[in-house]
């Protein structure tokens, strides 16, 4: 057993899709978020800049305590991951969960005509790591395809629209005529984004994101390592999740409210020691 929270990490809001579903798998748990929202978006940056920003935040939490550590951002799993493994797993211990693996293989058992579209972040798809992560299946097709103003939607709170659909319309329909059967939404901030995704893929094609995925391996790693939260039994026993931002906590508070809902009461704003 172990009372400390599970640390989230993100470049901003879309983690939250990650937190929420580890919320609902593991309601005894408390989860420390971190959004790095004053430098996001990751994806348009160089990859050396995106590793030294996703460590700095990676090493707030594990300051702060946490027994796991989940890189809730696919640009920054991309940049950073080996080096966050070599940090906090190989020298402290903490072990260190990823949101790619996780939506690959969710992809891999999903499609049926072998044939999978990946979108994200400009840095996610250049790096090519959900690529190589499907390289080793026979078979697959994979057309990946950066959606860079997909982000900057969210974060400024805009999930509808005809701006977004007409976005979406240029970013998707060549993945549409490209016959996918499977879309892995390849950033956290997808999620939020459903709604129009799946307009303009239609109905045929199913969408694969890395939050549920990603809760599964959280809840098998704490079962397995002994990391579980003690059952709450007390009625007055509940998790006090808590929120950290770099940039203006109210406003971080209110849009992380509308897309994890009600466990988030404030944020708390952060410094980011060798951020850049
Ligand atoms: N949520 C991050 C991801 O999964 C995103 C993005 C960004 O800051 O560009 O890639």
């Amino acid at each position: 057993m172990d009372n400390a929270p599970i640390g989230i990490f993100d470049s901003g809001l879309g983690g939250l899709t990650v937190a929420r579903a580890v919320i609902d798998k593991l309601p005894d748990e408390e989860v420390l978020y971190l959004g790095d929202t004053a430098n996001s978006p990751y994806g348009p940056r160089p990859i050396a800049e995106i590793r030294e920003l996703a460590l700095a935040g990676l090493d707030e939490l594990a300051s702060r305590g946490v027994k796991v550590l989940v890189i809730a951002c696919n640009t920054a799993t991309a940049a950073a991951l080996s080096d966050a493994r070599e940090r906090y797993w190989v020298d402290a211990h903490i072990p260190v969960i990823e949101v790619i693996t996780p939506a690959a293989r969710a992809a891999v058992t999903t499609t049926r005509n072998h044939r999978i579209g990946i979108i994200g972040t400009r840095a996610t798809i250049q790096s090519e790591a959900y690529s190589n992560a499907l390289a080793a299946v026979p078979g697959l097709t994979v057309v990946p395809r950066a959606c860079p103003l997909f982000v900057e939607f969210v974060e400024a709170g805009i999930t509808t629209g005809p701006d977004l659909l007409a976005a979406a319309h240029e970013y998707l329909d060549p993945l549409r005529e490209a016959d996918v059967d499977t879309l892995v939404l390849g950033c956290t901030h997808y999620p939020l984004l459903t709604g129009v995704i799946g307009r303009v893929m239609g109905e045929g094609v199913s969408l694969v994101t890395s939050s549920e995925a990603t809760a599964n391996v959280t809840y098998n790693e704490l079962t397995d390592r002994d990391l579980l939260h003690e059952p709450r039994v007390a009625e007055d026993d509940v998790p006090h999740h808590r929120f950290l931002t770099t940039s203006t906590p109210a406003t971080f508070a209110k849009l992380a409210r509308r897309f994890l809902g009600p466990e988030v009461n404030s944020a708390d704003e952060v410094d980011l020691v060798g951020g850049i």
